[in-house]
């Protein structure tokens, strides 16, 4: 009998993905990552799926894979795949849910204290032989306001790891009934975040409310001494919006992580001063890789050789 045969296409631990491979029962692609170009040959044959954010199952990707069964997004987001067409076609899908949250939360505080600090900029400069102390004068995140809009497992991670700084700590999800911790108000609209936060850190899932939710209109409320994180998806940003507000300097600074279209192409955000830009790597830590690696190869061999199927995400 024909074993499922697996690809796994953006990437894994090498620890975990050499165990995968020597899965009695599955036949793994021999490269854990693959180009784009590479993985449309693989997809005719393809029946298990293991993918990050560089790999998004759309209905043409879809109707390419005839014998793909499952996808597993390693990570947590899942709005790189069309869900409703897999629910159609009866391909399943699952995440691996809280693997790399902890990866995630540190890195809104990375994006927070450079973005606070001026690191990233200060840097260059230092690189540039340059020694110029009076231009990357900044503000302390002690004691101030964080506003955390969509408090679930990274939002709320992240309410524990600020614990240190001892920030009065607000958050909007309409999910969540009262504060898990009480160092941290529930507040009941985005707005209130935007009026009142020093700091405010969004950690929505990209979905129809939240699409396009952080415009003009909501980031002039902010206090010109705020900052906006973005560690959750970019298109939860109107990025023209956010270049208009940045650049006519009516909040202090921004870092983002995540943008509308992954890679960022030639954004005009490149060329601001007061924003930290990273190549959403929320997740890219060895510890995350290895955990999130971990559970997908779990899940994968769950599926195909005990009929089991784990964190199965809907459409
Ligand atoms: C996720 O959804 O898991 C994060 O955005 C991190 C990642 O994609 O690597």
């Amino acid at each position: 009998m024909s074993k499922p045969f697996i690809v796994v296409s953006d990437g894994m631990d090498s620890g975990v993905f050499s165990d995968l491979r020597n899965t009695d029962g599955l036949e793994v692609h021999p490269e854990k990552k693959v180009s784009q170009e590479e993985l449309k040959t693989l997809l005719p044959k393809v029946e298990g799926l293991i993918i990050r954010s560089a790999t998004s199952p759309d209905k043409a990707f879809l109707d390419a894979a005839p014998n793909l069964k499952y996808i597993i997004r390693a990570g947590e987001g899942t709005d790189n795949i069309d869900k409703a067409y897999c629910q159609e076609k009866g391909i399943k899908v699952s995440n691996t849910p809280g693997a790399n949250n902890n990866s995630a939360a540190e890195h809104a505080l990375a994006l927070m204290m450079t973005t606070l600090r001026h690191t990233a900029n200060a840097d260059k400069s230092m690189k540039n032989n340059e020694w110029n102390k009076a231009a990357f004068t900044g503000n302390e995140l002690w004691n101030k306001t964080v506003g955390i809009i969509g408090f679930g497992r990274i939002g709320q991670l992240l309410c524990k790891r600020l614990q240190g700084f001892e920030p009065q700590v607000l958050f909007f999800d309409p999910g969540v009934s009262e504060s898990p911790f009480p160092w941290a108000k529930k507040v009941d609209s985005v707005e209130e975040i935007f009026k009142t936060a020093d700091v405010i850190s969004l950690h929505t899932p990209l979905i129809d409310a939240t699409r396009g939710m952080v415009n003009y209109d909501l980031m002039s409320k902010m206090k010109p001494s705020a900052i906006l994180v973005n560690a959750a998806r970019g298109k939860i940003v109107n990025e023209d919006d956010l270049y208009k507000i940045l650049s006519e300097k009516k909040i202090k600074g921004a870092g983002f992580d995540v943008f509308a279209e992954e890679p960022l192409g030639e954004s005009k955000l490149r060329e601001l001063e007061n924003i930290v830009l990273t190549p959403h790597l929320g997740g890219s830590t060895e510890e995350a890789q290895f955990r999130v690696g971990e559970m997908a190869a779990h899940q994968m061999k769950e599926f195909f050789l005990n009929n089991k199927l784990l964190n199965e995400v809907g459409a």
